[in-house]
């Protein structure tokens, strides 16, 4: 019998995980489908019940339901407890467990342009959900130092304080960290500033680029934002938010069929996806 994996989010229209796992499902020859659907914050329980009851083989989670699901679970892994967001859920013989792939995404998207974070002076821009699960999946690397900026400070200094993995953080202002950007090794942008339509905007102003360093941007629509044009112009390598789409989705797959994916061939879905 056909397996059912699910996106749940709302609004979900614009989710291109169905075409990309659909794709990987037929490539595999495995007897499965992926469905988006769009569910209402006070039907989350409901649909947990629902699914479960369906035999779903598993599922993404995303906005806004990635921490509010927690607690209809059965279980829940310990990075992602501890992350207080899941994007991922295993149905693991009628238990439904949940999983955290965003950090993990970013940091095996990360690693196809730098060998390691091990003594490398990190700043992180941005404190929501995303921000969290990037800093304690990075924390676990051992790096030199993750400083953390954000427009509301306070935000980043909980967010440093919540981090069971001890790692040295500064919790800057944007502006702050503007300034200091030269001391980085590695910048990862993960707000919202800059995502289409608006696409003339951008959280802080690069004063300087270190030698050698990456700046990522968690956005990938556009490719290119105008964070990551500005620092290229300044001479930094620079990766976009491609990676951590496509890292986090082959790491559901592969706690769904056992199978790692080809991630080429779903970096190329996605683009097209995107036009
Ligand atoms: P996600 O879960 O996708 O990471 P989020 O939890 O809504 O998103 O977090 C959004 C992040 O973008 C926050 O760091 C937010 O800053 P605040 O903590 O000060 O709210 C940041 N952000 C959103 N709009 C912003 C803006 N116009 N200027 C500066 N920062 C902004």
């Amino acid at each position: 019998m056909k397996k059912l994996f699910a996106v749940i989010g709302d609004p979900i229209g614009h989710s291109m995980s169905p075409v990309m796992h659909n794709d990987l499902f037929s490539f595999y020859q495995i007897d499965a489908t992926y469905v988006p659907f769009q569910v209402k914050s006070e039907d989350l329980q409901d649909v947990m019940k629902g699914l479960k009851a369906m035999g779903v083989g598993g599922f993404n989670v995303t906005v806004p339901h990635k921490s509010a699901i927690i607690p209809f679970l059965d279980e829940v892994d310990e990075l992602a407890a501890r992350i207080g967001a899941v994007n991922t859920v295993v149905n693991e013989n009628g238990r439904l467990k949940g999983y955290n792939t965003d950090g993990p995404g970013f940091l095996e998207g990360l690693k196809t342009h730098i060998s390691t974070v091990a003594g490398k002076k990190v700043l992180i821009i941005g404190a929501g959900g995303a921000a969290r699960a990037i800093y304690f999946t990075l924390a676990k690397e051992k790096p030199l130092a993750i400083d953390m900026a954000n427009r509301t400070i306070e935000k980043a200094e909980q967010l440093i304080a919540d981090c069971p993995y001890t790692v040295s953080s500064t919790a800057l202002s944007l502006a702050e960290a503007g300034k200091n950007s030269g001391e980085y090794d590695l910048i990862v942008q993960t707000t919202l500033i800059g995502m289409a339509p608006k696409t003339a905007e951008q959280p802080l102003q690069l004063s300087s680029i270190k030698n050698q360093s990456l700046i990522c941007d968690i956005i990938y629509n556009p490719l290119a934002t105008k964070f990551l044009t500005a620092a290229k112009e300044k001479g930094a390598s620079v990766q976009n938010g491609i990676d951590m789409f496509v890292y986090q989705g082959a790491l559901a797959f592969e706690k769904w069929t056992g199978v790692f994916p080809d991630v080429q061939r779903m970096r190329a879905n996605v683009l097209k996806q995107l036009g």
